[in-house]
């Protein structure tokens, strides 16, 4: 069975992206994605992270929604 991981897999989608969103939420950090993450969802969705960083993958974008569907396991 595949299990999406906070640390393994979700964090480090996030890492190079920390510093800039630090004056809202930690992206590394469990507490501070699994509370936030129906916005980041729909951030990553909108445009999150702006040009002109690539956009998320359709692979990566899939991986966090099924993070989530499968209860934000860390
Ligand atoms: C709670 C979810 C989020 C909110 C409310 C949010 C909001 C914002 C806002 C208002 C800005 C500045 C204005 C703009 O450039 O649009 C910004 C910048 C940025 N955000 Fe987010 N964001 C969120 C999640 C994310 C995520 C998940 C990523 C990474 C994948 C990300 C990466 C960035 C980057 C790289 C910048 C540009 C910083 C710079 O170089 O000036 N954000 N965000």
């Amino acid at each position: 069975m595949s299990q999406v991981s906070f640390e393994k897999d979700i964090a480090p989608l996030f890492n190079q992206f920390r510093a800039s969103m630090m004056w809202r939420l930690d992206l590394t950090k469990y507490d501070d994605v699994r509370l936030n993450a129906s916005m980041v969802l729909s951030q990553l969705q909108g445009g999150m992270p702006p040009p002109p960083y690539p956009p998320f993958t359709k692979e990566q974008l899939a991986m966090f929604q099924t993070w989530i569907n499968e209860g934000c396991p860390k």
